[in-house]
Formats: C-alpha cells, sequence, structure tokens
C-alpha cells in the first residue's frame, strides 16, 4: 500500500505516530511560512501541516501541490494547538506534521469546484462525471446504492432466496417499451433484445424449481423519457413459487421496512403499509402512486350538483361525466394571476378549464356563509346552497380556496390528481423526514389502446386476472382486475409485480385477448407456453427500482440520475463516452446492416 491509514480516519487516539497518507489536494493554504493541506481519499479529509523549518525539503515540494494533485505524504499525527480543532471534521482534533512529500500526479484544473456541492450544469457534470463523482453529495449516493444492494442480498439471502443471473443477449420480453436490439454477425438479419425485465426467465426458474429467486438485474428500454426514467436502470427482481398475493406482499412490506429502518433511520415509516385499491386511489388522489404525506383528498361533488343551474356542470353530468374538486387550505384570498395560473395548468394536464370557489376567512363558518364571502370563476352560477354543500363534502374550512374540474371521470380524476401533487409541493404539505409507503392492489387488467383499437395489459401479459373475473375476460375485458400490485412512496412508483398464469392453456387466452395471432404467440413466447406444459408451479413475485428507492433514501437527490454512477441524459446520450456514436463501416457490413437514413 501507498499509505498506511486512510487520510479520513486518523483520531486523536493515532496522536504520536508515524503514518504515510496519499490522496488528493483538496485545499491548500499558504500562512506565512507554513502551508496547509486537506488531504483526500474516499474516507475523508486531514489536515497536513508543511513547516520550512522542521522539514524544508518537504515544505519545497508542498509549495508546488494544486487543487486536485494526487499526492504521497509521510508525517507524525499530532494534537492540534487548543482552540484550533474543527468540530465539523471527524479528523479535526488532529493535523499530520509532514516530514516528507512527493507528488504522485499533477492534474489539471477541473471544469467546475469538485470540493463542494454547488450547482453545476448538468451536462458539464455528465460530461466529466469521474470528476462529478469526488463531490461529497455524489459520493454519498453512490455508497448509499451499495448499501441499499448490500442490504437485499443479506436480507433474502437469510430467508433462502437465490440469486440467479439471466442473460442481457435475449429475446424480448413485453414490459410496454420499445426494446433496444442487438443485430447478430453470425445470423444475417437476426437481433437479440436487450431485456426490458427479466420477466419470462423469472417465470422459466419457476418452472424449473427454484422456488424462491431473486436478482439485482439490469433492464433496459428505449420509451418516452421521463425524470424517474431511464433508458437502462437496476431492478431488484424476485419471484417465489407455491404463494399467493398475500405472501409476497409481506415480504416487501418487511423488505422495504426493514431497509428503511437500516439505512434512512431517521425518516418515518407507517408501522403497516396501508392498502389502497386502485379504483380507491385515482378516486380519492387522483393517482395509483399517491403522496400519502398529506390529505388533499378529491371530493366528487356530482351527486350535489345532479341539479344545478351551472349549464357547464349540468351537460358534464348529464353524458355521464363527473364534477371533483379538492380544498386548498388558507388560499381564497390568492390574487387573480394566482388563480389564473391554477387554472393554466389544470388545463396543461388537460382539462378543459377549472372554476375557482375561494371561501373568505372572515365568514364565521361554512353555514354561515353569505354571497359576499364567495369568489367563484364561474359568477353566481353556482347557488349559495350548492357552494355549502359542496364546502361541507370537500370539509372546507372559511379561508379555503375550492378547485373544481369537470368532464370525463378519468380525465378529472388524472387533473386533480396531478394538482393535488402540485399543490403539495406549493403548499409544502409533504413532510420530507416521512417516507409514505403504500400498496395499491386490483390494478385493471387491461386497458382500451384507441389508436390501436385492441387491448393492452395495463401490468404485462403474464399478470392473472382475479380467479372470479376469468368468466368476463372475453365478454367484459374492461372490468377485468388482475392479482397484481404496486408499491407506491411519496408520489413515486417504487416497485410492481403480481400472481402469474401459470398454466398454458390460460396463457394462450390472455395473448388471444390482447389480439395476438396464433402465430405471433407461438413466435414470441412459444418457449414459455411450452415450459408450462411441464408442470409449471403457481407463483409470481415483483420488481422494484433501485434507483428511485435510492432516491427517496438519499439527502438531496432530485433525479434518479443523482444515484447513478454513469447515468444517460434525458435524451438517452452518453455524455462521458460519446454513445450512440457512428461505428466503421467494416463493423456494419460484419453485422450485415445498412444505414439508410443517418443524417
Ligand atoms: P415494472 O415495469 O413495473 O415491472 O418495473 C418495476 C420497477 O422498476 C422501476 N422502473 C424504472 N426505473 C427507472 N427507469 C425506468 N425506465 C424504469 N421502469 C421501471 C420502477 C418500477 O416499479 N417484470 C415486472 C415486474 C414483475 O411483474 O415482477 C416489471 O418489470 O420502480
Amino acid at each position: 500500500m501507498l499509505k498506511t491509514i486512510p487520510c479520513g480516519d486518523v483520531r486523536a487516539t493515532h496522536a504520536g505516530q508515524s503514518v504515510t497518507l496519499a490522496g488528493w489536494v483538496h485545499r491548500r493554504r499558504d500562512h506565512g511560512g507554513l502551508i496547509f493541506i486537506d488531504l483526500r481519499d474516499s474516507r475523508g479529509l486531514v489536515q497536513v501541516v508543511f513547516n520550512p523549518e522542521l522539514a524544508p525539503e518537504a515544505h519545497r515540494i508542498a509549495q508546488s501541490f494544486r487543487g486536485e494533485w494526487v499526492v504521497q505524504v509521510e508525517g507524525v499525527v499530532r494534537l492540534r494547538p487548543t482552540g484550533t480543532a474543527n468540530p465539523n471534521l471527524p479528523t479535526g482534533e488532529t493535523e499530520v506534521y509532514a516530514t516528507r512529500a512527493s507528488v504522485l500526479n499533477q492534474a489539471k484544473t477541473p471544469p467546475f469546484d469538485v470540493t463542494q456541492d454547488a450547482a453545476v450544469d448538468e451536462a458539464l457534470r455528465l460530461r466529466y462525471r469521474y470528476l462529478d463523482l469526488r463531490r461529497p453529495q455524489m459520493a454519498r449516493n453512490i455508497r448509499l446504492r451499495h448499501r441499499i444492494v448490500k442490504f437485499i442480498r443479506d436480507f433474502l439471502d437469510e430467508r433462502d432466496f437465490v440469486e440467479v443471473e439471466t442473460p442481457i443477449l435475449t429475446k424480448s420480453t413485453p414490459e410496454g417499451a420499445r426494446d433496444y436490439l442487438v443485430p447478430s454477425r453470425l445470423y444475417a438479419g437476426n437481433f437479440y433484445a436487450l431485456p426490458q425485465s427479466p420477466q419470462q426467465l423469472k417465470q422459466l426458474l419457476m418452472v424449473a424449481g427454484f422456488d424462491k429467486y431473486f436478482q439485482i438485474a439490469r433492464c433496459f428500454r428505449d420509451e418516452a423519457t421521463r425524470a424517474d426514467r431511464q433508458p437502462e436502470f437496476t431492478q431488484l427482481d424476485l419471484e417465489m413459487a407455491f404463494i399467493d398475493r398475500e405472501d409476497v406482499l409481506q415480504i416487501m412490506e418487511d423488505l422495504y421496512s426493514g431497509m428503511a429502518r437500516a439505512i434512512a433511520p431517521d425518516k418515518r415509516i407507517p408501522g403497516r403499509f396501508p392498502r389502497l385499491a386502485y379504483d380507491d386511489a385515482m378516486e380519492r388522489y387522483g393517482s395509483d402512486k399517491p403522496d400519502l404525506r398529506f390529505g388533499l383528498e378529491l371530493c366528487d361533488f356530482t351527486p350535489i350538483l345532479q341539479q344545478t343551474g351551472f349549464q357547464v356542470f349540468r351537460g358534464v353530468i348529464a353524458s355521464g361525466g363527473a364534477v371533483k374538486a379538492i380544498a386548498a387550505p388558507g388560499m381564497a384570498g390568492v390574487s387573480r394571476r394566482e388563480a389564473d395560473d391554477l387554472v393554466n395548468i389544470a388545463k396543461g394536464f388537460g382539462a378543459g378549464g377549472l372554476v375557482t370557489l375561494g371561501l373568505a376567512k372572515e365568514a364565521p363558518s361554512i353555514d354561515a356563509l353569505t354571497a359576499e364571502h364567495v369568489r367563484s370563476s364561474a359568477g353566481r352560477a353556482l347557488s349559495l346552497d350548492e357552494v355549502k354543500a359542496m364546502a361541507k363534502a370537500a370539509q372546507a374550512k372559511p379561508g379555503d380556496l375550492l378547485l373544481l374540474a369537470a368532464g370525463k371521470r378519468d380525465l378529472v380524476n388524472n387533473v386533480l390528481g396531478r394538482l393535488r401533487t402540485h399543490l403539495g409541493e406549493k403548499l409544502g404539505l409533504a413532510d420530507p423526514n416521512e417516507l409514505a409507503f403504500c400498496f395499491i392492489l386490483d390494478f385493471p387488467m387491461l386497458e382500451w389502446n384507441d389508436e390501436d383499437k385492441k387491448w393492452d395489459a395495463v401490468h404485462h401479459p403474464f399478470t392473472s386476472p382475479l380467479d372470479e373475473h376469468w368468466d368476463i375476460l372475453e365478454s367484459n375485458p374492461g372490468a377485468v382486475k388482475a392479482k397484481a400490485y404496486d408499491l407506491a412512496c411519496n408520489g413515486s412508483e417504487i416497485a410492481g409485480g403480481s400472481i402469474r398464469i401459470h398454466r398454458g392453456d390460460l396463457q394462450a387466452r390472455m395473448f388471444k385477448q390482447l389480439g395476438l395471432s396464433p402465430e405471433t404467440v407461438q413466435a414470441q413466447f412459444g418457449h414459455l407456453i411450452e415450459a408450462f406444459e411441464y408442470g409449471a408451479p403457481p407463483h409470481g413475485g415483483f420488481a422494484g427500482g433501485i434507483e428511485r428507492l435510492a432516491v427517496l433514501f438519499s439527502e438531496g437527490a432530485t433525479s434518479i440520475r443523482d444515484v447513478m454512477a454513469f447515468p444517460k441524459t434525458q435524451e438517452a446520450q452518453d455524455l462521458l463516452f460519446g454513445a450512440p456514436s457512428p461505428v466503421t463501416p467494416a463493423q456494419l457490413k460484419e453485422l450485415h446492416i445498412k444505414v439508410v437514413d443517418a443524417p
């Protein structure tokens, strides 16, 4: 070793000992004769003092040191003089008096300051990611990820799960995204697909008799970009045989609550994870991943407004739509502009409009509201009795602002759900020290794809419908609920899974309902259906995103890129390597590929 102790591990108990340190020059200060260097390695910082009288040669060399140079120092640990200890540093009671110094490597001046977490343009950070990772926050995030994965491995190993690796060069497993394809050199015109998840492989492992499997699995999805998505990400993938839904939920709850207690002990978590049916989550929170750290529930005004004189609402209700609202606490007094902003936000989410109803805080109570107390963007179209009834239904108080959306029920839920998230942030309603885990159950099995005029699987085609819903798979597909579940936390989807179809005949029936021809099924999934003919046990499992979890556990990560060592940009580019990039004509020829529309 080029060092006898890590910089960050020097303590008062080492006083008097000779040590050799090696690391990066974090900071250099010249104090009239004495030179002070903060020397940094992966364990932290220590102060090194160069005294021109005691060690003139070392002092001469230290004069040349610049930020981020890689240096080696020998010296003696001493207690810092009284009054100069630094309580903010674990090494702060000590300093190392240098006796010898050498430069292991010089460094160019970094394009940004790596010694602190100040804001830096993200493209620059990604271009120089190896420098960005030197910064304290990023270094902490990457270590946090390590602890998460280690916790998972230890936890599952103790419960007899076996980690099995599955191939990256494989055939498509549909998770609803486009595949990343890899051309085959040996088989002209043929392609491997990178797995969107190991879904089929883990099911095959159940057939193979590994009835408790897991994997820290890399997944690849070419899909519409979003802040919490990456083209390449990591899942905890898990599958069990001879279990039912309750067993999987139990493992998930034990795993995630145990992990939160071990890794983010300062955060509050629910004793038991609350469970919400998908339909209830959509009705109450307008989201299948609700942030339960605050209330602000959606309230249905449709029953109250059946006979309303307000023609817009009357028309919506007559055509089978809904009028729903949220009561924004204390916002009755917002300015015209702020109210317009909310309307525009709702329109941005797809709403036709938004009616705002301010309830003056001067009103003694909701019962005592008078017309003067109500400031409505719909003028006097809604009667005072209606306003009172709505305010009561929404448990609003004087001073609150009711925000009403009308239209098709799904759209209204969606708009208000997103508005709820917006207001939660704006009003600071969510406690940053809480992890509000919750399960969402009973998802719909199928959703209508209006573009392609066919039914798509909401989770994936291997998910089992509820037993009693097989009967209506063909006759009423929209009503079929699945044995599927998600784990949500603070508005983020952390994990999802299901009990699977384990019989070949039923799987074939599901494929048919999804509009896949027998030929397509045979070509795409023949291996799976065949495997099910050799004694497939009942099975189910889930997969959880590692990055999204790390963001929740971290202090300060704002996107999943902040918890990945080498992420891609939102536009799926690797700015460090410059990928994707053109390849040579010779490589293309070998792969039997001709690029026809390159720019
Ligand atoms: P699903 O597609 O829901 O399920 O993915 C599981 C979890 O992975 C995370 N995740 C992502 N994280 C970052 N970037 C992405 N592009 C991305 N996509 C998904 C989410 C999500 O909850 N085979 C099924 C699981 C199963 O049924 O067992 C699957 O992959 O946290």
